[in-house]
């Protein structure tokens, strides 16, 4: 995977450029008449206009899809093909997946821990085109059996697993196999873990979404997202369709970054990971503090499933202090290194407050059965020397520990 995220790209310009060229052109011309007619007729392959596509965008996204399907083999032993489009948010190439392939009368089952902006698109924006959804825990997968058998108008079942910030794992093989029995599709969210750590396409998922604003591109230089399928003719065309009706399309600048950002995916996620690992066992360790969210801990529910499917569980975690909200604030606040900002998967590490932030959308119930209390603090674990993390943390959560223990 590492060499790959850093070869996988071949590309040859007239110029010989090392890296791949920023084609930063809003059009493509046309030697004629005829030749025009025939890219747009599809007669001929070749670039027209970059919301339709563009050369610096699609190396962006052949190059994600390749890791998405390293090493996986279709149902008769070929190497697994798959088709991405790059989009502007991760939010857009879930809302592309989501418009293909609903329509009016039919339902989402969607998980209930899932990031806020996706959890409000499908409880506030698609009812409105007579899209409903319908959430359960999937872990019970009895629970999700039950409502396929019971409702009908069930067309896809989404997950994202580790969940944004509960970190929920969820069983992704046992998911695909409940939904093929019905024949439903599969979508997945796998910004967290990225195709380093989990590759669902192993297990039977019909499409995985990215937010590549997070660890792909790794530095927190462009908002973006890729959507990737692996029914080849749905994506070049429903899904392509909706893709350039919407104008969901990415820009070659941010195409350029994200490329930047994915060759050193495998090194920076091993250094995430071991410092995430550090800072859970601290956490748990920690009298002032509750209960941690990080599914390398063995305690945690999600400890088993992540062994399973991931390489490691990952580089974010979300825990809780003993004293609730107003010590997390506290700590919060008297952080000097890790920094105060939403997001995540960038070389710094990043602290967020969830319920007031990334998933200030959600109605406060809604937000406590997708397992986020109002106390809940975030945290994408960066880059930085572990000895300079713990130190951090042991000064923030200094305050509330003495009052606490006086
Ligand atoms: C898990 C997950 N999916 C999707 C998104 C949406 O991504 P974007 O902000 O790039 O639209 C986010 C954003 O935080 C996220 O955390």
């Amino acid at each position: 995977m590492a060499t790959a995220a850093i070869h996988g790209l071949e590309h040859e310009t007239a110029e010989h450029a090392h890296l791949f060229p920023v084609f930063a052109t809003s059009s493509f011309t046309f030697d004629s008449a005829q030749q025009g007619m025939n890219r747009f007729s599809g007669k001929e392959k070749g670039f027209t206009y970059s919301r339709f596509g563009n050369p610096t965008t699609q190396a962006a996204a052949k190059l994600i899809a390749h890791l998405e399907t390293l090493g996986l083999q279709d149902e008769s032993g070929k190497p697994l093909q798959a088709e991405a489009l790059l989009t502007a948010s991760g939010q857009a190439a879930m809302a592309v997946m989501m418009m293909a392939n609903v329509s009016a009368g039919e339902t989402i089952l969607s998980n209930s821990s899932i990031y806020g902006g996706t959890h409000e698109f499908l409880k506030d924006l698609l009812p409105r085109f007579d899209v409903q959804c319908r959430f359960v825990n999937m872990n019970e997968l009895d629970k999700v059996e039950d409502v396929l058998k019971e409702d009908a108008s069930v067309k896809l079942l989404h997950l994202e697993t580790p969940a944004n910030p509960s970190m929920q794992c969820i069983d992704i093989e046992a998911i695909c196999a409940v939904a093929k029995r019905y024949n439903k599709l599969v979508t997945i969210d796998n910004t967290f873990a990225t195709p380093y750590l989990q590759q669902p396409f192993r297990y039977g998922v019909d499409y995985i979404f990215h937010s590549t604003t997070k660890f792909l591109n790794g530095h927190g230089n462009a908002i973006g997202g890729i959507l990737i399928g692996r029914n080849i003719e749905m994506m070049k065309e429903r899904v392509y369709q909706t893709y350039k009706l919407l104008g969901c399309n990415s820009n070659p600048f941010d195409a350029f970054l994200l490329m930047q950002g994915v060759k050193t995916l495998a090194a920076r996620m091993d250094r995430h990971c071991s410092n995430a690992e550090q800072i859970a066992n601290f956490l748990s360790d920690h009298p002032a503090v509750g209960k941690v969210n990080y599914n390398g801990l063995p305690t945690h529910p999600g400890y088993e499933i992540s062994k399973k499917q991931m390489r490691h569980p990952g580089a974010v975690l979300s825990f809780e202090l003993k004293d609730g909200f107003d010590h997390s604030v506290n700590f919060i606040n008297r952080l000097r290194i890790c920094v105060r900002a939403v997001s995540l998967g960038t070389t710094d590490t990043l602290v967020s407050h969830p319920a007031s932030m990334s998933h200030a959308g959600m109605k406060k119930e809604q937000r406590l059965a997708a397992g986020i209390p109002d106390g809940l603090i975030r945290m994408s674990v960066g880059l930085e020397d572990i000895t300079d993390l713990l130190k951090d943390l042991e000064q923030a959560l200094q305050l509330g520990y003495e009052k606490n223990e006086h």
